[in-house]
């Protein structure tokens, strides 16, 4: 038997604590820094590696890491130099998504479809050349900002605009050094996620994320409002496409580069005419999709991850996943993306029926009620026979909860039913 330390606070890590829990080899779950619906927080900060490492060694951990941070600051190097056993991929393989220059390259070299692109640090230069397109752009901050460094623009001006509000004015501090200005491609968002032990990448259900803070994807972008699993957005063809032209062309093109990644490779795709472009890729799971994703699993998790580490995927039985689809509505406090409330208390939870789960993200447990503690703060996940009752399911639960500021979209799924 082992413990487990999923290093974490979203919906995402609850999600993950919550399956690995279920595992015959698995004794005790750890979380850190967890919340308040994950069980045995440790209160270690998830960029304090050396504090996690100590830990997982004292406790004999195998650990799990939710997040990109701790994985871009070098987590996993660090346990592998102390003989402990961690899943994810290491800084070097992190680049992909810890600069988005370093993997725009990566994907030119290797022949990986994404929007054309030039890269830029001085102003002047990115300005005469948005001035030179006959196309829209999407300017981007080279490094991490929590998923805010990236502006789509509909015109010359506001290329202009993002160049100068990265650039000059370094909105997002050093992340914004250099510049993507990449072609604004239309089409169809989705996420398609793989499990990887730097030979093998083996599918996750495909899932779309609902970005915007509004129904019908109105206002400013968020973490992720709700996901779905798996959606109709991409059928079986362009899954074939996606797990050959960009999964496994990603894991092997790595490879072939002296880097082994391992861990959950997300790529965030547009579709154009039934083509698959990359617009990110992401190192871990995506969250809010880990949770519908999670309650579709009908495996061990645990055996899975460590194979991961083990490089033994290839040797792995084949995954079995619930035929039912899966929906994650997140409940936040009104206000996000921008300013909001914390500190409510939160009632309902008795209410939900027990095939739901109520994960947490920005919550906190004190003398044994639940309070408000961050924009994004519950994931109504719940399945269903077809994408429409688990959206029924989910949203009759979504209703239950209730807090003085709770705001939710009410169209997450919906893109997937109009589809077919
Ligand atoms: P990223 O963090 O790179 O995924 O970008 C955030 C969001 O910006 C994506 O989820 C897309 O909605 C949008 N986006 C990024 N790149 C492009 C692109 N080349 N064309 C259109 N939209 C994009
Ligand atoms: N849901 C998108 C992300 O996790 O980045």
């Amino acid at each position: 038997m082992v413990n487990v330390l999923v290093v974490g606070s979203g919906g995402r890590e609850h999600a993950l604590s919550w399956k690995l829990s279920q595992s015959s080899k698995v004794e005790k779950v750890f979380t850190a820094p967890g919340n308040g619906g994950t069980a045995n927080n440790i209160s270690i900060d998830i960029d304090d590696i050396s504090g996690l490492a100590e830990f997982a060694q004292k406790n004999n951990c195998f650990t799990v890491v939710g997040p990109e941070i701790p994985l871009a600051a070098g987590i996993v190097d660090k346990f592998n130099q102390m003989n402990l056993k961690i899943f994810g991929p290491s800084q070097k393989a992190a680049q992909l998504e810890s600069s988005k220059i370093w993997a725009k390259n990566f994907m030119k070299r290797n022949g990986i479809q994404t929007a054309r692109f030039e890269i830029f640090d001085d102003a002047k230069k990115a300005e005469e050349y948005v001035k030179s397109l006959d196309y829209s752009v999407v300017v981007k901050a080279d490094g991490l900002a929590s998923g805010k460094g990236v502006i789509v623009c509909n015109d010359t001006s506001e290329a202009i605009e993002a160049i100068d509000t990265i650039l000059v004015k370094k909105t997002f501090g050093d992340a914004g050094n250099r510049i993507i200005v990449e072609e604004r491609i239309d089409g169809i968002e989705a996420s398609y996620i793989a499990l990887c032990d730097g030979h093998t990448a083996i599918p996750m259900p495909s899932s779309q994320d609902h970005k915007r803070i509004f129904d019908n994807d109105k206002g400013p972008n968020t973490g992720g409002m709700g996901a779905y699993s798996p959606t109709p957005i991409i059928d079986n063809i362009l899954a074939e496409k996606i797990q050959n032209q960009i999964i496994n062309k990603t894991l092997q093109s790595m490879k072939n580069e002296g880097i082994l990644f391992k861990g959950f490779l997300y790529a965030g795709v547009m579709i154009r005419d039934n083509e698959p472009y990359v617009l990110e890729y992401n190192v871990r799971m995506g969250d809010p999709e880990c949770q519908p994703i999670t309650m579709k699993m009908d495996f061990d998790l645990y055996d899975y991850l460590a194979a991961s580490v083990n490089e033994s995927l290839s040797q792995m039985p084949k995954i079995i996943w619930k035929t039912q689809s899966a929906i994650c509505i997140v409940l936040a406090s009104e206000g996000y993306p921008e300013s909001y409330l914390t500190e409510e208390e939160i009632t309902g939870f008795d209410l939900i029926p027990k095939d739901i789960m109520v994960f947490h993200a920005g919550t906190k447990k004190q003398n044994g009620k639940i309070f408000s503690n961050g924009g994004r703060v519950l994931g109504i996940t719940a399945l269903g026979d077809t994408l429409e009752s688990a959206i029924s399911n989910a949203y009759l639960a979504a209703e239950k909860i209730f807090w003085t500021h709770k705001y939710y979209r009410k169209d997450i799924g919906k893109k997937g039913l109009n589809r077919f």
